[in-house]
């Protein structure tokens, strides 16, 4: 139902961001989520499977929704910032696209939740406050297009950049141990326009480097070390680099008989795949893009 007016004693309406709504916006949102054949989440037979086994897949889709949520405000306050300092428009618009990509992952990590637990079940896991996890940009109009630019290249370095080629190796992953055709088929979705939304963030960054000042491009060398290390605070669950020597990960696709698996992975294969990533591709194309990517990996560290 959509919320009309105040509540009565003046209060706001509370939102959230998987209220439903009705009418002309919902059907524009729609046809903007639809633009890609949607996965069949009818065809999705719940009762095959353990209701805990749902239950866990649910909070970790749950968890995604709010995550591509969270990279549509990072995404709009980078558009914002580099839209008023004058920003080519071909950077706008490629930009503007994977804000309305991340809108549609944050829809079908939602349908894939209601498809596992039911809409009831699905809206009462929590859902923390979404905030952005960078400093607000500098304000003001043309002039203020160094700070902005400075800003913004700590955006695109951290969410783009590493945040995106991250995640399209943990999407692969998820495909190849997802034994369910749907919730297979929306990682896969989600994945086609991962690659696209990397390749921005290198292209970008590339696009923005010579524009920076000497002080803002020694300060993004500094600020790669603290970046590399909140990823790894947080991609590693706990798992240490020194607790992985030795192990190799294998991701296939499972046995005829294996376990249920409704698109989980373990803390280990993250931990494992995000390491592999940050060696293997992340710091090899800061260190092309003139970064001291391999010091900056070794004196990582946490603000
Ligand atoms: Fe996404
Ligand atoms: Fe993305």
């Amino acid at each position: 139902m959509t919320p009309r007016g105040p509540a009565p004693d003046g209060a706001c309406t509370p939102l959230h961001p998987t209220q439903r709504i009705v009418g002309p916006l919902a059907q524009m949102h729609r046809a903007q989520i639809e633009r890609a054949q949607w996965p069949e989440f009818e065809r999705f037979d719940a009762a095959r499977y353990d209701p805990e086994l749902r239950h866990q897949a649910a909070r970790n889709w749950w968890f995604r929704a709010r995550q591509e949520y969270g990279s549509v405000l990072e995404f709009s306050a980078l558009l914002h910032a580099l839209t008023r300092v004058g920003a080519p428009i071909e950077l706008t618009g490629a930009l503007g696209r994977l804000i309305t990509d991340e809108a549609r992952h944050a829809e079908l990590c939602r349908a894939m939740t209601v498809a596992l637990v039911g809409e009831e079940r699905a809206l009462s896991l929590p859902w923390e406050p979404i905030g952005m996890p960078y400093p607000p940009a500098p304000q003001g109009g043309a002039e203020s297009a160094p700070e902005v630019l400075a800003w913004a290249a700590d955006v695109l370095l951290t969410s783009c950049c590493i945040g995106e080629a991250v995640s399209r190796p943990i999407y692969d992953a998820l495909i190849a141990v997802t034994t369910d055709a749907v919730p297979r088929d929306v990682v896969r979705q989600i994945l086609r326009d991962e690659h696209l939304h990397a390749s921005f963030g290198w292209y970008a960054l590339e696009w923005l480097l010579p524009r920076l000042g000497g002080p803002a491009r020694a300060q993004l060398d500094r600020v790669l070390a603290v970046r590399l290390g909140s990823f790894e605070r947080t991609c590693s669950a706990g798992v240490a680099l020194a607790d992985l020597v030795d192990k190799e990960l294998v991701i296939e696709p499972p046995a005829e008989d294996a376990a249920p698996n409704l698109g989980t992975l373990g803390a280990e294969a993250f931990a494992m795949i995000f390491y592999a990533t940050i060696e293997h591709d992340i710091l090899p194309r800061f260190e092309a893009l003139g970064f001291d990517a391999l010091r900056a990996w070794r004196t990582r560290h946490t603000e």
